[in-house]
């Protein structure tokens, strides 16, 4: 007997065994060494009514992050950390990095007078500035980006970014990424900026495409139509991330707002004011520099104690581009790229 026909034999005892089966229990037990496994017999279903919950609703305070990054700042250099940051997970068993399903956040600092290495990556980022002094930059494709707080700063798809610090207060802000959608689709790339540390950048641009001013963005986000009495909200562009929808939301103070539940996955950052958030029998209050996130079809109930302003981040350009931005709201249009700004030029 030679080992070609062992095998041919062996084949044709698991084919025969799955054909002539003497029972369900015999033939699931069979269909395991094959790699298969019957749809009709799953222990999870993969289709449900409504999206799972499985990521939950969390709250992190700035003022533990801040403390915690000059902690760091007294252990660790950016010269040995790619970049001085803490990441939020989602405290669920076994998640160490995302937010929320598709998205990432994590908070970040430099010291004055010091350097985070330039590279670019395929996951698409911005960081959204809570303090800076006057010297503090991110460097994107060769250009110094200024960080003023409140700021939101892009960094697309492969596009060069480092960061600066050339004055002498520490810079703190607040990451957020869709790299853990990018994990899920498999195409993450990453390079390191090898010339220098930081790509040079002489050109200040105060102007750049990439930058989002708070003193443009907040008083538009403030004169916006209400949506809802005592809530503002305005889409922040033009686009230029093909994952992620940015937007600034206001609440006058006193406001309470029950939100329609939605397909979109949505973290929160707060610019300013403070309140409270009720959310699937979650709560917290939230004050400047604390982050929330609202996973995919929760039930978010706020309150705003004072005038605030909330940065928004969602993945709901990517579910719009598929038709998956479901929503609960009462005659719930979709809205488009197309609409950013509207109503407030
Ligand atoms: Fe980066």
């Amino acid at each position: 007997m030679n080992v070609h026909a062992t095998t041919s034999r062996t084949k044709d005892d698991i084919a025969s065994g799955l054909l002539n089966a003497p029972d369900l229990e015999d033939y699931y037990r069979r269909l395991i060494p094959v790699g298969m496994e019957a749809g009709w017999h799953k222990s999870e279903p993969s289709m449900y009514p409504m999206p799972k919950k499985e990521f939950v609703p969390a709250h992190w305070r700035y003022e533990h992050a801040r403390a915690a990054l000059d902690g760091a700042a007294r252990l660790v250099g950016t010269e040995h950390a790619e970049r001085r940051n803490l990441i939020m997970h989602n405290p669920i068993p076994g998640n160490t990095y995302a937010t929320a399903r598709t998205i990432v956040g994590a908070y970040q600092m430099i010291k004055g007078h010091e350097v985070a290495r330039s590279h670019r990556h395929t996951a698409n980022a911005m960081r959204f500035i809570l303090e800076a002094g006057p010297k503090a930059s991110t460097v994107v494709e060769g250009k110094k980006v200024p960080m003023v707080p409140g700021d939101v700063l892009l960094t697309p798809n492969w596009a060069w970014h480092g960061h600066s610090n050339d004055g002498p207060d520490n810079a703190y802000w607040i990451d957020f990424l869709d790299a853990p959608l990018t994990h899920v689709l498999g195409p993450m790339f990453f390079e390191q900026y090898h010339d220098e540390f930081v790509q040079q950048a002489a050109e200040v641009a105060d102007n750049s495409p990439f930058r989002f001013p708070f003193a443009v963005w907040g008083p538009k986000a403030a004169a916006a139509p209400e949506l809802a009495p005592g809530m503002r909200e305005i889409i922040i562009g033009p686009p230029l991330l093909d994952t992620l929808r940015l937007k600034w939301r206001h609440f006058a103070k006193d406001t309470e707002l029950g939100e329609a539940q939605t397909a979109a996955n949505c973290c929160y950052a707060v610019q300013q004011g403070s309140g409270r958030l009720e959310c699937d029998g979650y709560s917290f209050d939230w004050t400047r520099g604390d982050v929330i996130v609202i996973p995919s079809w929760r039930k978010a109930q706020w309150k705003a104690n004072e005038d605030s302003f909330l940065f928004r981040v969602s993945d709901e350009t990517l579910l719009e581009k598929i038709n998956w931005l479901h929503s609960t709201a009462k005659g719930a249009q979709m809205e488009n790229a197309e609409n950013w700004g509207r109503g407030s030029f």
